[in-house]
């Protein structure tokens, strides 16, 4: 599919439909699945072969049956509701929208988004997630693969801090916090505590504590909130971005180019000025 025009049009759709989301997500507190519905629609990203991302794939009842995106069609519905509403933004910039507005609404850090991603019809094949009863060098892995670093790996899981799992869905069970529709950094406090009564740690949730490199992200954004919010919003930008070049670069282009012009005009116009100027002392000798 061809890249939508992100015309001035798009961008006013973008805005409303990011009010409508902001009422919607927090009238049906649905930013958990929401958050993993544009986590599983980009996390599947191949950096080599520039394949899945966040390109709407997830949409595709091929990919949605995928036993990693279990649940996950509650999410495309609701995000069609809001599509019923804006046709023309596409299935992938939706997804991430909403993903990034879910981590607002619940109190986490502003996530700059850039509209303009295409739609895809082609899914990969299933395995390109994270399994949850892995390790450290499945995790690598995985994420390496995305073109991801050490640090976004850490950043990321923090994503935990909203939501649970569902014994129907994965198998596993239960919140990582104890306050699963606030966006904090609860999810590193709890996972350097050990075992807690009622909360989830899965085991790739306790492999970060494992790896001295990831260690050291689990530690700082325990006790620093302010760097895991930092951290958490670059990483998502990434996350939501795979794959995708946002058009800001063709608009300075565009402005380098307008810029040109506009000297252009200036040299001309004073040409002609000083040609006149030249011409009328001229006259008057
Ligand atoms: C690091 C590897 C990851 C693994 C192995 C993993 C695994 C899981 C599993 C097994 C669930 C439970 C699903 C269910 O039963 O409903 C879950 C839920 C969730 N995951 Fe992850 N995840 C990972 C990374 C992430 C990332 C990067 C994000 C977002 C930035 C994220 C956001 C969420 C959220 C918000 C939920 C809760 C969904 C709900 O409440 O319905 N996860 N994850």
């Amino acid at each position: 599919m061809t890249m939508p025009v992100v015309d001035a049009e798009y961008l006013k759709e973008i805005e409303t439909a990011r009010r409508e989301l902001r009422a919607f997500i927090s009238s049906k507190k649905c930013a958990p699945i929401m958050l993993r519905l544009a986590w599983h629609d980009a996390g599947t990203y191949d950096a080599t072969t520039k394949t899945g991302g966040p390109n709407g794939s997830i949409r595709n009842e091929e990919e949605f049956s995928h036993g990693s995106n279990n649940g996950l069609k509650i999410a495309i519905d609701f995000c069609e509701e809001i599509k019923s509403k804006h046709p023309r933004i596409t299935y992938a910039d939706l997804y991430q929208l909403a993903g990034v507005v879910a981590v607002e609404v619940t109190g986490g850090p502003t996530v700059d988004f850039v509209p303009g991603r295409k739609d895809s019809r082609i899914s990969p094949k299933e395995g390109r997630l994270p399994n949850a009863n892995k390790g450290v060098p499945h995790l690598r892995d995985i994420f390496y693969r995305m073109g991801l670093s050490d640090k976004d790996i850490v950043a990321l899981s923090g994503g935990h801090t909203l939501g649970k799992a569902h014994a129907d869905r994965s198998g596993f069970d239960g919140p990582w916090t104890r306050e699963p529709l606030k966006f904090d950094n609860s999810y590193f406090v709890e996972l350097l505590k050990g075992e807690s009564e009622g909360l989830l740690k899965l085991p790739t949730d306790v492999a970060l504590l494992e790896d001295p490199g990831f260690r050291h992200y689990v530690d700082l954004y325990a006790k620093d909130e302010d760097a895991f919010f930092a951290d958490y919003a670059v990483s998502h930008k990434k996350l939501s971005e795979l794959g995708f070049t946002p058009r800001s670069s063709s608009c300075k282009l565009d402005s380098v180019v307008l810029a040109q012009s506009a000297f252009g005009v200036v040299v001309a116009t004073a040409v002609v000025i000083v040609g006149y100027i030249y011409e009328s002392r001229k006259r008057m000798k």
